[in-house]
């Protein structure tokens, strides 16, 4: 048997560009990946990420519902589909207490932070304000309460005088696409 069959099956959640997306994407083709990327979903019909995995023929769906209609059927693709973990990546909606009872597999997300700083939206901004000499991105597991999750993996950018949300994010970023897939790796 191929040693693929033995690799997990991660469905992908994102909102919008899909840049993590590409990234575990390109990963899950090397050979210490662990995983396939096997489904992915958006609750935005335009989300740049869909046309991408499209493009790879990936099973792709786009539930611009509510949330609770976007849940219901994501559930049923998750266990139809044989899902072995969920992968957040750049999905901007938060998850009710039901779904995560509900599914009874890892559910990761990264975030854009020093977790458990700066949870919630805008953390560049914050992290520049306050002056920090450290931003970063952490990879956690998702529970019912908002970016508060066991931390999987993290890593830190220095933040220099020059740097502006626009160029923290860039490097943030990067790093972001360094530790996705090692973190994945690790929980698979
Ligand atoms: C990333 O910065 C991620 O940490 C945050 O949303 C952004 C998504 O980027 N949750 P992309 O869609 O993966 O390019």
């Amino acid at each position: 048997m191929a040693i693929s069959n033995f690799k997990k099956r991660i469905a992908v959640f994102l909102s919008g560009r899909g840049s993590n997306l590409k990234n575990l994407y390109k990963f899950s083709k090397t050979k210490p990946s662990k995983f396939t990327i096997h489904l992915v979903i958006s609750n935005k019909k335009d989300a740049k990420g869909v046309l991408f995995s499209k493009s790879k023929k990936i099973k792709s769906y786009s539930i611009d519902k509510t949330m609770s209609e976007f849940e219901q059927k994501s559930l049923s693709l998750i266990n139809r589909e044989n899902i072995e973990v969920i992968c957040l990546a750049g999905f901007m909606r938060i998850l009710s207490k039901t779904f995560v009872q509900k599914c009874k597999i890892p559910i990761v997300n990264i975030h854009p932070s020093l977790l458990p700083k700066y949870k919630g939206l805008n953390t560049h901004a914050r992290a520049i304000e306050n002056k920090d000499v450290y931003a970063g991105c952490t990879v956690h597991h998702v529970t019912s309460k908002l970016d508060a999750g066991t931390i999987i993996l993290q890593k830190k950018v220095k933040i220099l005088k020059k740097d502006t949300v626009a160029t923290l994010s860039k490097k943030v970023l990067k790093v972001e696409h360094q530790i996705y897939p090692i973190a994945l790796n690790k929980i698979c």
